[in-house]
């Protein structure tokens, strides 16, 4: 168990030895320069700053509890259907190493190659001397494979995101975005400066209502969805979506960071899931930290588009520098592997499928979860998530518990990456697992 003495001394300092908030707080506070001013130490010393507040409460928590702190495990090897964590050999649920792809010999031997003919960095931007073949080869290859014009390939999936919303939007324009898109996305609308709206998760007549009422005061109009949502693993009504931003002259960007490599009969993504034509979404994105088995982000659509982010968008083209060469041939190997072995993509939604109906046997609620490979089990308090996923562990098996502020309160739950190595074996196990422990689970006591 973690005690954390430092952890302990922060919180009493904080909150004083009863727990209770203590009423002189600032007592301790040097005097101001200008004696006129009194500024507060939560405005200058990040020991009182309210975040320390909320971490100290949240270590202590675990203390009490006698949870081992589960945030920042190390692991040896490669994380894929099983890990290996302080010595032991875990059932893996927290990696989304979907198709198994980090620890391919091709792939590593691809990443070593790169580095062998381009050291570990370009040492520039693309835009100067950062430029490499393979960062070209994998956007022409990505391009063929999703039907559009042209890709490119970003340094992370998170400032790719946001880099490209943030550019694309202005103050002039509308962000209409599903309520339960990803941070990145949120952020990028932020920095926009354009107006922004939700729309109910997958309500797609909440969002045409929206665009009647709000479209002719705006110039771009942008709706951001995800291809799979991360936290439910579910997919939206694509098609629908596309009719909707077709009539009210808007543009569509999905996320796939979930959805490609893994959904649709060839594992190709939304495209290929509900047969559509590449051009249909204006502007695709993905990350490569999931299926492609790497780091980076990708934005794919028309030459424009991509000629515009690659020229002036903030945190793609410009003011960043280029990916690592390793990166980028990591991204073109699992492209290749992708669309050579598309059974990878068939195996990890079949076990998927496989997780779903032996938890829905055993009365779990998997939430809207289907045909992916993101399957959450709806616990709904915070104390009981945290309570199975540390007795899960305890047992050999490794999935992360989702609470406040991550998902809504009270929508607690354990989220299980599928991977295309887990086995049935690793499934019932861990069924069986959850459901005896969830049975015996206390209830939870209100302390988080
Ligand atoms: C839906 C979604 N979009 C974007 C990202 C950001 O990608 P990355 O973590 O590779 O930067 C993530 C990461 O987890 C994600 O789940």
């Amino acid at each position: 168990m973690t005690t954390g003495s430092h952890i302990e001394r922060l919180r009493a300092r904080l909150l004083g030895k009863t727990g209770a908030p203590r009423a002189d707080a600032d007592a301790d506070a040097p005097p101001a320069v200008d004696r006129r001013v009194t500024v507060r130490p939560e405005h200058y010393d990040f020991a009182h700053f309210p975040e320390m507040r909320e971490y100290a409460n949240t270590r202590w928590y675990y203390d009490n509890q006698g949870f081992e702190w589960n945030m920042f495990r190390e692991h040896v090897g490669v994380t894929s259907a099983e890990v290996e964590i302080d010595g032991r050999r875990m059932i893996n649920f927290s990696s989304y190493n979907y198709l198994d792809l980090a620890g391919d010999p091709r792939v590593k031997e691809a990443a070593k190659r790169a580095i062998d003919d381009y050291g570990t960095s370009t040492g520039s931007g693309r835009i100067i001397v950062g430029e490499i073949p393979l960062f070209g080869e994998f956007e022409r290859e990505l391009a063929d494979v999703l039907g559009v014009e042209a890709a490119v390939m970003g340094v992370s999936g998170w400032g790719t995101n946001a880099g490209a919303i943030g550019y694309l939007a202005r103050k002039q324009d509308l962000i209409l975005y599903d309520e339960l898109v990803h941070n990145s996305m949120l952020t990028g609308a932020k920095i926009s400066g354009a107006r922004r709206f939700a729309f109910a998760h997958n309500d797609c007549d909440a969002l045409d209502r929206l665009l009647s009422e709000h479209r002719g005061q705006y110039e771009r109009v942008l709706i951001l969805t995800e291809g799979v949502f991360s936290m439910d693993g579910d997919i939206p009504d694509v098609p629908r979506l596309i009719d909707i931003k077709r009539r009210h002259k808007a543009l569509l960007m999905v996320d796939e960071a979930h959805s490609m490599g893994v959904i649709g009969p060839r594992g190709l993504g939304v495209v290929d899931h509900f047969g559509l034509n590449g051009a249909d979404i204006d502007i695709h994105f993905s990350t490569l930290s999931k299926s492609f088995a790497t780091i980076g982000g990708y934005v794919a659509g028309r030459n424009e588009l991509v000629t515009m982010l690659k020229h002036y968008a903030p945190g793609i083209g410009l003011y960043i520098a280029s990916p690592n060469p390793a990166n980028a041939a990591a991204a073109l190997e699992a492209l290749r592997i992708m669309r050579a072995e598309p059974e990878r993509a068939r195996n990890v939604v079949a076990i998927a499928d496989y997780f779903r109906e032996r938890a829905q046997a055993a009365g779990l609620d998997i939430g809207p979860s289907h045909a992916s490979a993101v399957v959450p089990v709806m616990i709904a308090e915070s104390e009981t998530a945290l309570w199975l996923a540390a007795r899960l562990f305890d047992n050999g098996v490794f999935a992360f518990p989702m609470i406040f502020p991550v998902v809504p309160r009270n929508a607690a739950r354990l989220r299980f990456f599928l991977n295309t190595a887990h086995t049935r074996g690793h499934v019932d196990r861990t069924i069986a697992l959850l459901a005896q422990l969830k049975a015996s689970a206390p209830p939870a006591k209100g302390l988080f």
